[in-house]
């Protein structure tokens, strides 16, 4: 076994940098906002995975189930030799797509690129240990920044999985996607899940889940800016809020304040007043209709080459490739 490599881009210090200005942006702003990048410290990232695990949120499945029926096609399709993973690497998803390309005798290296280095370190060995002849080399960044500085030694296919890209405004989207494109050659693909729209209410209780998981992974973020700010956010008066915005076509996870609170942000010199009933958005999840993705994938610099759903249609992988 070749012993993992660790590549970083992205320091504590970059992240710490980054927190104050997306916080100082959001909490100044009307209305308030925060990015969802902030919900996911180690305590935030454990509830993700009970979320992943709900009967309410059927993303994680539905995705699962596409790659257990599609990766010899992607493999086949993509020809990679190297897959790029963008987020954590260490899934059962991750190696359905590595079985599938080392099937296809293609597979010589393994990318996977993630804001956390502990969290990559270990996926790293994890994934080593089972693929002892690969290379695996982690790269620590963050993934809006694109893709500058991943190796190019072989055809690579870049995934990006679990519906993160909906995370992204429509404006932040398109740069990613235009970035991404820009570090491939013609012919590498892309690999991308989307969550699909569907009806109001089980797009709300998937976000807002009876066994109040969702809302605990909200209020985290709270917690976090508690903890590395140096703020007194009284996280039990917040409440959780899942809202459809039915014209954009997303989810809006919000934070509501139920009482009016003065807050004191130490590490920013800086004062937040929330009035009664005053939400905070943490993050938006947009929802997609296949002629979005094919045409905002062209407008990028990709085509469209497959488009798969789960059986009940409610999730979508698409591949793309570098025109
Ligand atoms: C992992 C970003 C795809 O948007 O559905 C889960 C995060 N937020 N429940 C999503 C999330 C609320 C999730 N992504």
């Amino acid at each position: 076994m070749n012993k993992p490599e660790l590549l970083v881009h992205f320091t504590d210090q970059d992240a710490a940098r980054a927190l104050r200005a997306d916080a100082r942006a959001g909490l100044t702003d009307t209305p308030k906002w925060l990015s969802p990048k902030w919900l996911y410290d180690a305590v935030g990232s454990e509830l993700f995975e009970r979320i992943t695990a709900l009967p309410e949120y059927y993303q994680t499945r539905a995705e699962q189930q596409i790659l257990q029926q599609h990766a010899l096609g992607i493999a086949e399709l993509s020809d990679a030799g190297s897959l790029v993973e963008l987020g954590s690497g260490s899934s059962e998803k991750t190696r359905l797509l590595l079985d599938a390309l080392r099937k296809n005798e293609t597979l010589r290296q393994f990318l996977p690129l993630d804001v956390s280095e502990s969290a990559l370190g270990a996926a790293c060995e994890a994934i080593a240990v089972d693929y002892p002849e690969l290379d695996v080399r982690g790269i620590v960044g963050d993934f809006t920044t694109g893709m500058t500085g991943v190796p190019a030694e072989h055809r690579r296919l870049v995934a990006f999985l679990g519906g993160t890209i909906g995370n992204l405004l429509p404006n932040e989207r398109a740069e990613f996607l235009t970035s991404v494109r820009g570090a491939l050659t013609t012919g590498e693909c892309l690999l991308v899940g989307t969550d699909l729209v569907k009806s109001q209410d089980r797009l709300v209780r998937a976000y807002d889940d009876a066994a109040g998981v969702t809302a605990e992974f909200n209020r985290n973020v709270l917690a976090v800016l508690n903890r590395e700010l140096d703020a007194d956010f009284p996280v039990e008066n917040f409440t959780h809020r899942a809202v459809w915005n039915a014209e954009q076509e997303w989810i809006e996870m919000r934070l509501r304040a139920e009482a009016a609170v003065s807050v004191r942000v130490r590490e920013l010199g800086l004062t937040v007043e929330f009035a009664e009933g005053e939400e905070l958005r943490t993050e938006v999840s947009a929802k997609f209709r296949r002629d979005r993705v094919r045409d905002e994938l062209s407008v990028a610099g990709f085509e469209l080459r497959r488009w798969w759903t789960d059986e009940a249609g409610e999730f979508a992988l698409s591949l793309a490739q570098a025109r």
